[in-house]
């Protein structure tokens, strides 16, 4: 068996941090979201794994990830030239995939509990693909699945206008060689993309075996800031916690679920868990709550900040009202402006957004 990533793609909606930044490679609880799908790929026993790529994230994707040694697989790169669509996504991986079988796993998505369960069963069965639903609130952002009473797939829709049901399509799916069949057979749909949806549909339509699996836990796809931050949290929730013996630690409270990295300085400030302190990172006089990532070399001070994400080499200082539910790029500085005349001062990149208390 093999693994597909998928990590091209625009990002459109995570501006403007994706102008600059592979949606891929932002970090959850400190772990950019790629590696998180690396290691859970990785887990279920599959070591030979496709990366695509787009020409404009692309090499920053492959100078993170290199030849996946780090983490014990072994990545082939895989150019999408534009975005032309998951199933297109599949279409050119053909080379890398041969007639064997493979997991496809969105890399963006975050799921909780992993996917060896999923592996092992597909592994064991004669199904041609095996999908992966959960029910969700807002089924119109997702490809949606309408079963039968006994539980075997009707239809399956690209985020329609009326959904037939609330089950979403997650993004990890399983195909056996069947798939290419299938990939050239389809169109692209009204937004110009090949659909791996409409590539689905058509296995069902031609008898194939497609088994539904409904997801329990949690998941996750990354795509708005508002999903980063829950992504962020759920993730947090379920780290072990662990102080590095390399990490400074003056005057301070620090909370049972806190995971301190080698080189953070925390000096008279209070840290509550579920939280996680970056490398090199600098803490001083501040709170920092619950459900908040603090990446590499950051500096907070004399602030309160909660339930955020900020990135490597920012600056969050002297502010007066407590941060929260922000998500915050790299280089980036957030402070007070003590001068007359009292007035907002800023300089925001193209799609940001700003919110006032
Ligand atoms: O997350 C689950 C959803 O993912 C499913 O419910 C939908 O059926 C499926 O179409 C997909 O919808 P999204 O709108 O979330 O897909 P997005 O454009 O965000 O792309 C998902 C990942 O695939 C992302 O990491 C970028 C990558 N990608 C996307 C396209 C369109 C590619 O590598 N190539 C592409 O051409």
């Amino acid at each position: 068996m093999k693994g597909l990533i998928l990590s091209g793609g625009k990002g459109t909606r995570l501006y403007p941090l994706t102008y600059t930044l592979a949606k891929q490679l932002i970090p959850v609880a400190n772990k950019p979201v790629l590696v998180r799908v690396i290691e859970s790929i990785r887990d279920a026993g599959v070591g030979e794994i496709g990366v695509v790529i787009a020409p404009t994230t692309g090499q920053d994707i492959q100078n993170a990830l290199g030849d996946g040694s780090q983490w014990g697989v072994k990545l082939t790169y895989i150019m999408q030239p534009s975005p032309d669509g998951l199933a297109h996504a599949v279409k050119i991986s053909r080379d890398f995939l041969g007639d064997d079988r493979f997991v496809m796993f969105l890399g963006d998505n975050v799921i909780q509990g992993g996917i060896n369960r999923l592996i092992g069963d597909f592994a064991g069965s004669v199904w041609n693909s095996q999908i992966v639903l959960k029910e969700v609130e807002n089924p119109r952002s997702y490809g949606v699945a309408k079963l039968r009473p006994d539980g075997s797939i009707e239809r399956l829709i690209e985020k329609p206008k009326d959904p037939p049901s609330n089950l979403a399509l997650v993004g990890i799916y399983m195909f056996d060689s069947t798939i290419w069949e299938a990939v050239d057979a389809i169109k692209p749909s009204a937004r110009g993309e090949l659909e791996i949806t409409d590539a689905i549909q058509w296995l069902i339509d031609a008898g194939r075996t497609v088994y539904p699996h409904v997801h329990q836990g949690w998941w996750i796809d990354t795509g708005k800031p508002m999903d980063m931050l829950e992504a962020n949290s759920l993730v947090l929730e379920e780290l072990t916690p662990a102080i590095s013996p390399e990490a400074i630690i003056e005057n301070s409270q620090i909370d049972r679920r806190v995971t301190i990295e080698r080189g953070a300085r925390i000096i008279n400030s209070t840290v509550r868990g579920p939280a996680i302190i970056g490398e090199h990172t600098v803490i001083e006089n501040s709170y920092v709550g619950p459900f908040t990532s603090i990446y590499h070399h950051v500096t907070v001070r004399d602030c309160e900040i909660e339930r955020s994400i900020v990135l490597e080499h920012s600056t969050v200082q002297d502010l007066p009202v407590r941060l929260q539910d922000s998500l915050i790029g790299r280089h980036a500085v957030v402070c007070r402006n003590g001068e007359r005349p009292k007035a907002l001062k800023m300089n925001l990149g193209d799609h940001s957004t700003l919110w006032m208390a």
